[in-house]
């Protein structure tokens, strides 16, 4: 396989690295300095010059309050870079995999969200990552595949478990939501079921995230349980469960935010990795192993 992965150097494009490097494929992977995935011509002529028989788009605008402000930028790389990707991909014939998000959808159930269910982001971040998923669909239709995941965390970047580690070596009380419900997802594993996906015939939609459902309390006392014994012996650490009432943030999260992963179960005939096993396998990959 011949691969051009864009967003190689967030938390999913460094997993998806590794692995590809390791099934031996061939990868171009530009960096965000030489591939600006808003800059259309770019895109296609990088496209057109490997080759591919499979473009990857895990770039993306990610910070999710900051694009309440930034809101042009936002919608230039999540709807107007996503549908230059897909364009690359319908130039050259290649196949495509678009990562998207449970920020689609407003969060205002109880059962885990199917792929058909009705969206409505809650805010700039969601829109416009909604728009790039219909602009793809406009040029390729059901033959791009749309991967959907929630709330990642890996070892590359900036995520929830890199914060609760620092403010637990810091603070010796930490307050954190727990009336929003989500399902952490490794982006180890994503990578995994990413790349199984690629070498299976599917398009369409489908959701990924690892199994289970916590709120974002009880995901801090997971990692707090696992790093404990890495912490210095005098450092105490106090968690305490607030109401989002009480740490309010530029953009609104959705309150219900666990997607129905049956479709991709069916697809890969197992169970994505529970969100527990994957947050062990993160926290023992960056010394923390439990
Ligand atoms: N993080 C989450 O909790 C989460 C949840 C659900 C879905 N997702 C989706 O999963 C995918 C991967 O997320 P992630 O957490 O790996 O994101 P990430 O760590 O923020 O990585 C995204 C990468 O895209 C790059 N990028 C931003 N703008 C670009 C541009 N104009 N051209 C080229 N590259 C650009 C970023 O570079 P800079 O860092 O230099 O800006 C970064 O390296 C994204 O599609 C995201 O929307 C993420």
């Amino acid at each position: 396989m011949n691969i051009l992965l864009l967003g190689s150097e967030g938390q999913l494009g460094f997993e998806l690295v590794k692995r590809i490097r390791d099934l031996n494929f061939a990868l171009t992977a530009p960096l965000m300095a030489d591939l600006d995935i808003v800059n259309r011509e770019a895109v296609v002529s990088v496209a057109k010059q490997t080759e591919p028989n499979l473009i990857i788009n895990a770039a993306a605008y990610t910070a999710v309050d900051q694009a309440e402000e930034k809101v042009e930028v936002a919608f230039q790389v999540n709807r107007d870079g996503a549908a230059n990707a897909a364009l690359a991909a319908s130039e050259t014939g290649s196949r495509f995999i678009q990562i998207s998000t449970d920020y689609v959808f407003g969060g205002d159930g109880c059962e885990p969200i199917k792929e058909d269910a009705e969206t409505r982001p809650l805010g700039v971040y969601g829109k416009s990552k909604l728009e790039g998923e219909r602009e793809i669909q406009k040029l390729l239709g059901q033959q791009a595949l749309i991967v959907r995941t929630s709330a990642l965390h890996g070892q590359n970047g900036h995520n929830f478990v890199h914060t609760m580690l620092k403010l637990f070596s810091t603070r010796p009380q930490v307050r954190v939501v727990d009336d929003q419900i989500i399902s952490p997802t490794w982006a180890g594993w994503l990578a995994d079921a990413v790349l199984d996906l690629a070498r299976m015939d599917c398009g369409g939609i489908i959701h990924a995230c690892c199994d289970g459902a916590v709120s974002w309390y009880e995901f801090a006392a997971a990692i707090l349980e696992i790093a404990r014994p890495a912490l210095k012996e005098n450092q105490s650490v106090e968690l305490i469960p607030i109401p989002t009432s009480e740490y309010p943030t530029p953009a609104r999260r959705p309150q219900y935010s666990v997607m129905d992963t049956s479709k991709l179960s069916n697809l890969l005939g197992r169970k994505p990795m529970s969100w527990k096993d994957g947050l062990r396998a993160h926290l023992g990959e960056i010394g923390y192993p439990g």
